[in-house]
């Protein structure tokens, strides 16, 4: 069978390296992809994966290039992709494309949208209220103390958000997006949701029209500094599972979520095929939704997809064609960690072309597993191309050992200016710590 995935960062890689492993699978291309992801083995002992050249947003060239080379079976990474309807226009042309359709794709490309779906349907998630007017939009964070969220409505490449703990705060994050309009018109229509304080998770279940099926739990590090301090990036590290709720507590929370979010797409006509992610805050009153995604998280795939012990090509064929519910997610007990090493300014301006060095020997260590999100090959050589730049992933048969093999490996791989969290876990280390279970 031959397949094409869409993106080219460290999620798609490892969707490359784990579709990569079926022996369905004679042919895959990834557009653009990435230098690893063009250097990764089919077990089906034809060649590499291929990378094609096509930008994962252009839609009208994407359509062409798989018109012209037929696809079985096409997975779309990123969000963007999604929410410009790019599973719509393949399945328009007949082809089969797994990932949520434009209507399905709003649980993540408007805040609006998915806030008021989790009110009308019961799911728990933080008091919010939405706005198009700024002066209302600050009454509303005055009666929260300025203890806020403001978030844009639309896709904002995770610069939407701004979490406030005052009033002074809370005005200037609305003024900045509602009346500068700093992110333009994703500022137009603002929710402001309640601050929730507590541990934040990441939540997966794979979907389609007969089922639901839930991952553990993950947890991203979505700032750049240790102890979660400094910007905003896309991800800096993960690592699954996590201990902060037993399995019983996860069978509920996914229960709470998950059950009323079928059954309120069920009644609004919504067929939703696809991952669908929350974003989790544990609560002392209980987990809470404060976001959903529509894709494979970004890190958290790479640590997922270490664990997963199906056929990832049989899965989503079956999810394209409503038969989840014969399959059951089968995951490895061992623990994963994914380290990201970004370029220097990141996430801010960064410098590219650097030469990487080191990567074949930290996959020489147990387990180890390099993903790449943001390389280039020039003159023989792996060279940085993005901000996040690798995505060096280790599983190993507990947190501290599958921790130690990652950063072993981190120290064996040099770029200029290479920066990654020292900390990743450190809240499930602590858990431990103080002796809470496991
Ligand atoms: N209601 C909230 N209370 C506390 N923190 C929040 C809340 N909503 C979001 N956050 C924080 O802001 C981050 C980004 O918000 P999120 O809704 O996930 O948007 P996006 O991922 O699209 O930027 C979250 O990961 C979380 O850390
Ligand atoms: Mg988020």
């Amino acid at each position: 069978m031959k397949v094409l995935v869409i993106g080219g960062g460290g999620r798609e890689h490892a969707l490359v390296w784990k579709l990569a492993q079926s022996p369905h699978v004679t042919e895959l291309w990834c557009a653009p992809g990435n230098a690893g992801i063009a250097r990764e083995p089919l077990r089906s002992g034809t060649g590499t994966a291929r990378c094609v050249p096509v930008d994962a947003e252009d839609l009208p060239a994407l359509l062409k290039w798989a018109s012209e080379n037929r696809p079985d079976l096409t997975v779309v990474g990123p969000d963007n992709p999604l929410a410009l309807g790019v599973v719509d226009l393949f399945q328009s042309h007949g082809l089969r494309a797994w990932g949520p359709t434009r209507d399905a794709a709003r649980f993540e490309a408007s805040k609006i949208f998915s806030q008021q779906f989790m009110e009308r349907h019961g799911i728990p998630t933080a008091r919010a209220a939405t706005f198009t007017d700024p002066a209302e939009a600050i009454r509303y964070a005055e009666t929260l103390g300025g203890r806020c969220a403001v978030k844009a409505d639309g896709l904002a490449l995770g610069k939407g958000v701004r979490v406030c703990r005052g009033i002074e705060e809370a005005r200037t994050a609305i003024q900045d997006l509602m009346t500068r309009r700093v992110l333009g018109p994703a500022g137009e229509r603002v929710v402001i949701q309640e601050l929730l304080e507590g541990i934040e998770v990441s939540l997966h279940a794979l979907c389609d029209g007969s089922a639901a099926l839930p991952f553990p739990t993950a947890q991203d590090h979505k700032r750049l500094g240790d102890g979660n301090t400094g910007p905003n990036t896309g991800g800096m590290g993960t690592y699954s599972p996590t201990p902060f709720l037993s399995d019983a507590e996860l069978a509920a929370a996914y229960d709470r979520i998950l059950r009323p979010w079928q059954e309120g797409c069920r009644a609004e006509g919504i067929l939703f095929r696809g991952v669908l992610y929350p974003g989790i805050m544990l609560t002392p009153a209980g987990p809470r939704v404060l976001e959903f995604n529509v894709r494979f998280g970004d890190p958290e795939t790479q640590v997922y997809l270490t664990r997963l012990e199906n056929d990832l090509f049989e899965l989503l064929m079956a999810a394209t064609e409503d038969k989840l519910s014969a399959h059951t997610l089968r995951w490895s007990p061992q623990t994963s960690v994914c380290i990201v090493m970004a370029s220097a300014g990141y996430p801010g301006a960064y410098k590219k072309g650097c030469p990487i060095e080191g990567i074949e020997e930290a996959e020489r260590i147990p387990g180890v597993k390099v993903f790449h999100a943001g390389t280039g090959w020039e003159n023989g050589r792996f060279v940085t191309r993005g901000g996040r730049v690798l995505g060096v992933t280790a599983t190993g048969p507990d947190l501290p050992a599958a921790l130690q093999r990652a950063y072993r490996a981190v120290e064996r791989i040099r770029f200029e200016g290479a920066q990654y969290r020292r900390d990743i876990a450190f809240q499930a280390l602590e858990w431990k710590r103080a002796g809470r279970p496991a």
